[in-house]
């Protein structure tokens, strides 16, 4: 029969690196713990109207990325491109934020877009997010930036670029919206075919571009910036005062779009210079209009999420990848396998004391079990032989200096307690 391959764009975990899943899970629980973030879990998949009312309908993301299929019942649902949307629609749905008017949240999980696969692009990848819902102030701006901080730091990543801009109330983005158009279209014989295509369905992403072209006509685009309102750019202001004397370093960079459509005011992102054309590993920013999109209460929020394969491909460039520490205490070897029930019960104590333990369960000859036990880097070999069998005793080997004892099960058993 032929094998089967996993899905393109898909990517096993596999055991020899779990423990670094572990560890980044770990390491951001206890972080997000010290803000008083909690997690939250939430479906992987929606109602496909949740991600087209929020994330928008010109986006790449709805456009070309969705994995949406109608199911058995002839309901449209959605693989989850991201997060942010679906925790509204729960916030909305369970009325979390009724008991306190702030909510802090973080989530951890796979997310799936249908994007061409390469080097940190994957079609289901991993994110970490933070979501702080409930106050329109540049407080929360900072202190969802601090948090995104620390989480970095506490993995060890020091080199990055963080880049950060304002995209304005409403008001604003709609003026900066005619400007950057009439700018556009006066220019739109040196645009490439895509900006052109954009400058009709989305016009603000044409700014994403990476096109070279394109980029010598930005050159001497305007800049959101001086369409920001004085409600905007007073806010703006404030969150780069705050992170300036916090001690944050940044970069403005008023080309700063993202790619979803529900963000207002503060936006920013995460580069690395060790992650190729993939720069990103996170991103974020306000979006106060989405709880009324999804049919809430007006509530102003904020928000990032990080790649987690992108920070383990970072990890790995710096050499900064953990140490896998896990360990075997105990393996049992048998002299013969009718030893077996003798060696789990008490290898079963062994566990329930809190060791690690492994039993012969292939019946391999005594020297084999022995390479075994070496090959696993088990601490003690904890030989059953005839007599041990017959005296309900133990004959212990450390694997390391190879000293060996024989003692009676029950006195070991006491000795770790
Ligand atoms: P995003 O920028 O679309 O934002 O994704 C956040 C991060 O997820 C990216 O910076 C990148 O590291 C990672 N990522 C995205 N797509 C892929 C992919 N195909 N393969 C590997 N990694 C990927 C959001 O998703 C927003 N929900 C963030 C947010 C939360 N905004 C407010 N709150």
């Amino acid at each position: 029969m032929e094998k089967i391959q996993a899905i393109r764009g898909t990517k096993d975990i596999l055991p020899e690196n779990i423990y670094q899943w572990h560890f980044l899970f770990d390491k951001f629980n206890e972080i997000s713990n010290r803000f008083n973030y909690t997690e939250i879990r939430t479906p992987i998949f929606e109602k496909t109207e949740v991600f087209h009312r929020s994330i928008g309908e010109a986006t790449d993301i709805v456009n070309k990325e969705m994995y949406t299929f109608t199911d058995k019942g002839g309901e449209s649902v959605t693989l989850r491109p991201e997060a942010t949307a679906a925790l509204v629609r729960s916030i909305i749905q369970n009325s979390l934020n009724h008991e306190s008017p702030i909510l802090r949240l973080w989530y951890f999980g796979p997310f799936f877009r249908y994007e061409r696969p390469q080097k940190g692009r994957l079609r289901q990848f991993h994110q970490y997010g933070a979501e702080l819902i409930g106050s329109p102030n540049p407080e929360a701006d900072i202190e969802i930036i601090l948090l995104a901080i620390e989480l970095i730091k506490s993995i060890g990543i020091n080199g990055y670029t963080l880049l950060i801009n304002s995209l304005g109330n409403e008001q604003s983005r709609a003026n900066y919206r005619i400007a950057l158009i009439d700018y556009l279209k006066n220019n739109s014989e040196n645009l490439s075919t895509e900006s052109r295509t954009r400058l009709e369905v989305n016009p603000l992403r044409v700014l994403d571009s990476k096109d070279e072209n394109d980029l010598k006509v930005l050159e001497n685009a305007p800049a959101i910036i001086d369409s920001l309102d004085s409600e905007s750019r007073t806010h703006f202001d404030m969150v780069l005062k705050g992170l300036e004397e916090i001690g944050i370093n940044f970069e403005i960079s008023n080309k700063l779009v993202r790619g979803l459509d529900y963000y207002s005011h503060t936006v920013f992102e995460f580069r690395s210079n060790y992650l190729g054309s993939q720069d990103s590993f996170g991103g974020g920013g306000r979006y106060d209009g989405l709880f009324e999109q999804l049919g809430g209460k007006a509530t102003p929020a904020v928000g990032f999420a990080f790649g987690i394969e992108r920070l383990l491909l970072i990890l790995e460039q710096i050499g900064g990848l953990p140490i896998n520490n896990q360990h075997i205490d105990y393996y049992f070897i048998l002299q013969k396998s009718d030893y077996y029930n003798y060696a789990q019960n008490i290898a079963n104590k062994l566990r329930q004391l809190g060791k690690s333990v492994v039993v012969e369960i292939l019946r391999r000859s005594f020297k084999a079990q022995m390479r075994e036990a070496n090959k696993i880097a088990a601490r003690f070999a904890a030989i059953v032989g005839e007599s041990e069998f017959l005296e309900s005793t133990i004959t212990l080997k450390n694997l390391n200096d190879s000293a060996q004892q024989t003692m009676s099960v029950e006195a070991f058993l006491n000795s770790l307690k």
